[in-house]
């Protein structure tokens, strides 16, 4: 049967966005002119995926009544004779299933994948980060991709990867490719989350979405905090691998950089980017950019 189940992990606190997430979900902050999470919930539904999971947490009651459809609003909208704007309300009616529940202690990410386990059951699905958008205005079917090579391959894992910068892996969860130039889809031997500079086994970092067997669930059960005191997935993902599991790595491609909603700086260029690339907005929005980080034209600035 074809995975059609994402897990969507919405429940961190956005700390690293206060004071914007004192009251709101990072999830539902604007990005151009969508939450967060829209994008995240477009992009899975490209990809094929029908039934969503979120995993949410305390404060976070906005992505449910985001992904509900507002009649009330909808009658305003009629009544008052503005019907074309209903149509940004389209996304309300793709013939999604939406659950939500809650995890209930701030555990990691480990945990509150392993929250989804009773829905999940005894099937594969996939996990997509719901603080990660994946290409301009989301447009990537690497969950497709994924899904694909999950299949063929009998894998039980399956990570996309984005190269980072040396001094990044510190970030990110790493890849341990098997020998030999990993390609655009590898063989993943093993998985390192955080690691030093000098531990790291490559640059290709884990990009926010993934395909698990229901054997994730085992390992997650048995795996201890690591990283800063978390249950984290990667650990559970490398207990898999090491229980002999066959993990696949597939790279993003250039087209498909991800945003990460998870501080100020990478916030602020995910929106630029997008807003730039507004099809209504962005051509103004470019003039005014330039004209403010230009300096105005004395006549031979930067001549050599
Ligand atoms: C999580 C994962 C990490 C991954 C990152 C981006 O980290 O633990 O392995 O590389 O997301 O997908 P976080 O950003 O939650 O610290």
């Amino acid at each position: 049967m074809a995975i059609d189940l994402a897990v969507v992990p919405v429940a961190g606190q956005g700390t690293r966005l206060l004071p914007s997430t004192k009251s709101q979900p990072k999830e539902m902050l604007p990005v151009g002119r969508k939450p967060v999470v829209q994008y995240v919930v477009e992009e899975l539904a490209n990809s094929g995926i029908g039934r969503l999971m979120f995993i949410t947490g305390p404060g976070k009651a906005s992505i449910e009544n985001h992904f509900d459809t507002n009649w009330e609003l909808i009658t305003f909208l009629r009544e008052t004779g503005r019907e074309e704007l209903l149509e940004e309300l389209d996304f309300e009616r793709q013939s999604l299933e939406y659950f939500y529940t809650r995890q209930r202690r701030q555990l990691g990410l480990g945990h509150a994948v392993l929250c989804a386990r009773p829905l999940v059951g005894d099937q594969p699905f996939v996990v997509a980060l719901g603080d990660s958008i994946i290409g301009v205005n989301a447009q990537s079917n690497i969950v497709a991709r994924m899904v694909e090579r999950f299949e063929a391959d009998g894998a039980d894992v399956v990570v996309a990867f984005e190269e980072v910068p040396r001094e990044e892996v510190v970030r990110y969860g790493i890849a341990r490719p098997a020998d030999g130039e990993p390609g655009d889809v590898f063989e993943l031997t093993d998985l390192v989350e955080k690691p030093s500079i000098d531990e790291a086994p490559s640059q290709l970092a884990v990009a926010a979405r993934y395909v698990l067997s229901p054997r994730i669930f085992d390992a997650l059960e048995s795996t201890e905090p690591g990283k800063g005191g978390e249950i984290q997935l990667t650990d559970a993902i490398r207990r898999v691998l090491a229980d002999g599991g066959r993990g696949v790595g597939i790279r993003l491609k250039s087209s498909e950089r991800r945003f990460d909603i998870g501080n100020f700086g990478s916030y602020f260029r995910a929106f630029t980017e997008f807003a730039l690339a507004d099809p209504r907005y962005g051509e103004e929005l470019r003039a005014f950019v330039r004209q403010r980080v230009e300096p105005a034209g004395d006549g031979d600035a930067g001549c050599s």
